[in-house]
């Protein structure tokens, strides 16, 4: 990413979490209307919810700073999310309504540049964590033999 791109990325979620519930609202209002199947995944709670919301904005956020320590990190991340029931395909309905809640969130700040280094950051996560959900199945494929 460029340093430009950072500096965008940085301010929006300065923004963001300012809006910490209102954000999170919208944000999972528009994933349960992209994929009402993804409900079952978490818990009613909207104070939960919003800490989740806020967990993921800061891993994304952190990728910014180390990008390269933290591979591992969000491979482990990954294969925790399959244990979560999450599948593939769901990374860009989240992907999709993480977008639209920045759109509704940033207003006029969310500009074509915002959206394209947002873009960027989640598609770099999603591409390592879902590698390690990858690993993660042989693993355990590998552990069920390992037992017998
Ligand atoms: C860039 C992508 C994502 C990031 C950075 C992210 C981040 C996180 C973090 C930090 C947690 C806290 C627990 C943990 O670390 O394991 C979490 C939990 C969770 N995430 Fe994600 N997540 C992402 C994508 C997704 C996707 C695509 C789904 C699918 C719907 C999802 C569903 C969940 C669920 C269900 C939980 C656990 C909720 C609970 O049991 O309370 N996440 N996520």
């Amino acid at each position: 990413m460029s340093p430009d791109q950072v500096h965008l990325i940085r301010k929006s979620f300065a923004e963001l979490s300012r809006l910490e519930h209102v954000a999170a609202l919208v944000f999972y209002r528009r994933l349960f209307e992209l994929d009402p199947k993804l409900r079952s995944l978490f818990t009613a709670d909207i104070e939960e919810q919003s800490r989740k919301l806020i967990d993921m904005l800061g891993v994304l956020i952190s990728m910014l700073e180390r990008p390269v320590g933290l591979e591992l990190e969000l491979r482990a991340m990954g294969a925790r999310h399959a244990g979560y029931g999450v599948k593939d395909e769901h990374y860009a309905t989240v992907g999709q309504a993480l977008l639209d809640m920045l759109a509704s969130a940033l207003g006029e700040d969310f500009t074509p540049e915002v959206r394209a280094a947002w873009t960027e950051l989640y598609g770099a996560v999603e591409s390592t964590m879902k590698a390690g959900a990858l690993e993660s199945d042989s693993d355990v494929l590998h552990d069920h033999r390992a037992d017998k």
